[in-house]
């Protein structure tokens, strides 16, 4: 693994977006694994800037993001669907029909997970997968506990999980409890995969998922046995490890 170590959250995006747009550049047909939360925003901004300035084209670009809550439609504002819409794909020239997001209103799980697995079967592998994570280690909807070898899956989500992000909703019963995200064997086939965060509140998860034990208690963990992975932090998610990079 490698480590980025950038001054604070506005550096941080520029680094990860600068790598991205990298790979846009090199390969105009590539497919980006894109992530939600509040970390990869900055990011989504400074490549719509790009974008803007004629820098950038994601005419030929396929995107497949790593989960969705269970039962909430596109139009739901708190959907990822709605998010990535919003945040990114309404601000530059990707065709809509090249994004795909789990489809949050299929509640026959079966049946939403092998869709899902077709289409990340049928776009031939991810180039760049890009990761947030969550303060109790999982990456995109992989929570504490679960298998390493699992593909799209329909999963419970943690107490901490939804009290983490009820910040989003008007209350903590509004957040599904459920969703559908993409498995570690599929995070784990991207060729290259970049990790992003930013803040105090990650410290700890950062020297427990990077350099503590590879185990499904931490499901981050499994990316230290990645080939091609970089984590790009800013001086506060580091702190706890910067005598160790
Ligand atoms: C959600 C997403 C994850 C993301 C995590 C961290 O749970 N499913 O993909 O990494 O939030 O979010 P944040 O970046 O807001 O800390």
């Amino acid at each position: 693994m490698k480590f980025i170590t950038t001054e604070d959250y506005y550096h941080m995006s520029r680094v990860a977006a600068n790598i991205i747009s990298a790979q846009v550049i090199m390969k105009p047909s590539c497919v980006l694994g894109l992530a939600t939360g509040s970390t990869p925003l900055g990011i989504y901004k400074q490549l719509i800037r790009w974008y803007e300035k004629g820098d950038l084209d994601f005419s030929e670009v396929t995107t497949i993001n790593l989960d969705e809550y269970k039962s909430l439609s596109p139009d739901n504002e708190q959907s990822y669907r709605y998010f990535m819409n919003k945040n990114f794909f309404n601000h530059i020239n990707i065709s809509k029909s090249k994004t795909h997001v789990p489809n949050g209103l299929e509640l026959d799980e079966k049946k939403a997970c092998s869709e899902y697995n077709a289409i990340i079967q049928s776009v031939h592998g991810i180039d760049l997968q890009l990761l947030g994570i969550g303060q109790n280690g999982h990456i995109g909807f992989n929570e504490p506990g679960g298998a390493f070898e699992k593909e799209t899956h329909c999963i419970d989500l943690s107490e901490s999980t939804i009290l983490a992000n009820s910040r989003f909703f008007k209350s903590y019963d509004e957040v599904p409890k459920q969703a559908y995200t993409m498995g570690i064997k599929s995070i784990m086939q991207a060729k290259k995969i970049i990790v992003v965060v930013s803040g105090n509140n990650k410290a700890d998860i950062v020297k427990e998922a990077f350099f503590g034990p590879v185990t499904p208690k931490v499901p981050a963990s499994i990316l230290q046995l990645h080939p091609d992975t970089t984590i790009i932090g800013d001086k506060d998610a580091f702190k706890k490890v910067s005598d160790l990079i």
